[in-house]
């Protein structure tokens, strides 16, 4: 039987940039368009979901899901400094009312990378007023939102910068930097910089930035609502070890999680953002198995990955887990059903075996724009048609529904 609890959260996730459409006061979709841009397409209409956003709560809702993360664009919501435009945050107050009103609890993530234009002519967050006007952001939006939310996510990995310089060649840097300065020019500022695309010297800046975005953003949140439960999600890989490979394993997470894991003490949850195992020997990465599971990108995926992500994440924050992204890319959706049922069984041993988890939001509802990639990678449960925005549930999507039927509780259980 499940030793699920009633609340336990099933669901999907997505962020606005990346299905919304048109998100064109953004500092995204100007390094999209700037010349050269380390974008491969531009995000355009993406899924147009800014339009289609009940249909996108009707995709959740015949799926038997039970929660939704979407992002609250602070580019919409605050298109200039100190001009709060109403229209937007009646936007997203009928998304949350939409959500609640087919029972499902909406998860709001306050910045998924995007961050507005103007804030981006500042330098993001190595401005020093940034992470106080983001705090502000905050606060505005929970003072509307807050009462009917079930989660909130101040930052959406900001650790990945730190993570894919691990992985990402040098010459992404180099477009990364290229990008950036032809954003400068455009803009006619000396530093144009994002939530996005940054470069390796920013990042210890951009750190303090972000840390100190997310404590003032935590207390503007729980001043509007002290029991609306905050958090951030961390991307994490998970890290194994083989004898002798322990010290280059412990030097990863020291160097790109712990920072954020040590901050969550004081959170009401880790999110955690899993795709990806990496295994280390004495002399380094040991290569992935031949013939073993790979996704759109040719990256290594094993479905134990979220299971070592999740206990590790909570093992040192001492916090209760919430999976806010766990998925893969590829254009062969047998793979993706086979790869999400195993990672979630594995999930479910842990839970049984004593890891404390709120809940699965499988990235992603809906095909859509993978940042710098453009939309190549496939992580959706539903594709949609680039003419007419129809959506069409792919064999994975009943699959996790199956799955969802399973195991979630009948009401009311505790
Ligand atoms: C991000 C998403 C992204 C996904 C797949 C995470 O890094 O939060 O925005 O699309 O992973 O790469």
């Amino acid at each position: 039987m499940s030793t699920l609890p009633a609340a336990f959260l099933w669901g999907a996730s997505v962020a606005g940039h990346q299905v919304e459409g048109d998100n064109t006061n953004s500092d995204t979709w100007f390094l999209e368009n700037v010349e050269p841009t380390v974008f491969a397409e531009r995000s355009g209409k993406a899924c147009n979901s800014y339009q289609l956003w009940e249909t996108d709560l009707d995709l959740l809702a015949a799926l038997g899901l039970n929660a939704f993360r979407f992002s609250t664009e602070w580019a919409r919501i605050e298109p200039e400094q100190g001009v709060i435009d109403a229209a937007s945050l009646d936007h997203y107050d009928r998304m949350v009312d939409g959500c609640l009103a087919r029972g499902i609890a909406p998860v709001v993530t306050f910045n998924h990378f995007t961050l507005p234009h103007w804030v981006a002519k500042k330098g993001a967050w190595l401005d020093a007023d940034v992470p106080d006007l983001f705090a502000q952001f905050c606060g505005t939006v929970t003072a509307k939102l807050g009462d009917r939310l079930a989660a909130g996510v101040t930052l959406n990995e900001p650790n990945l910068p730190r993570l894919l310089s691990w992985i990402l060649p040098e010459f992404v840097h180099e477009q990364s930097r290229a990008t950036l300065d032809a954003a400068s020019r455009a803009a006619g500022v000396e530093r144009y910089r994002t939530g996005n695309v940054m470069v390796p010297e920013d990042y210890d800046g951009m750190q303090e930035g972000m840390t100190r975005g997310h404590l003032l953003a935590r207390n503007a949140i729980r001043a509007e609502h002290a029991d609306l439960p905050v958090g951030l999600s961390i991307a994490m890989v998970d890290d194994v070890a083989l004898p002798g490979g322990e010290a280059i394993r412990d030097r990863k997470r020291a160097a790109l999680y712990d920072h954020w894991l040590d901050l969550a003490r004081d959170d009401d949850f880790i999110g955690v953002q899993n795709y990806e195992r990496l295994t280390y020997g004495p002399g380094g990465e040991v290569p992935a198995p031949e013939g073993g599971l790979r996704n759109q990108m040719g990256q290594f995926v094993d479905p134990g990955s979220l299971r070592g992500a999740i206990e590790y994440a909570h093992a040192r924050s001492g916090k209760p887990v919430f999976v806010t992204e766990h998925g893969m890319s590829t254009t062969d959706d047998s793979v993706r059903e086979e790869f999400t049922a195993a990672s979630i069984d594995a999930m479910l041993d842990s839970i049984a075996e004593g890891t404390p988890v709120l809940g699965y939001l499988h990235w992603s509802l809906i095909d859509n724009f993978e940042w710098i990639f453009g939309y190549g990678p496939r992580f959706g449960l539903h594709s949609f048609d680039t003419e007419t925005f129809e959506r069409t549930a792919k064999p994975s999507a009943a699959r996790y529904a199956e799955i969802v039927r399973e195991h979630r509780a009948p009401a009311g259980r505790a």
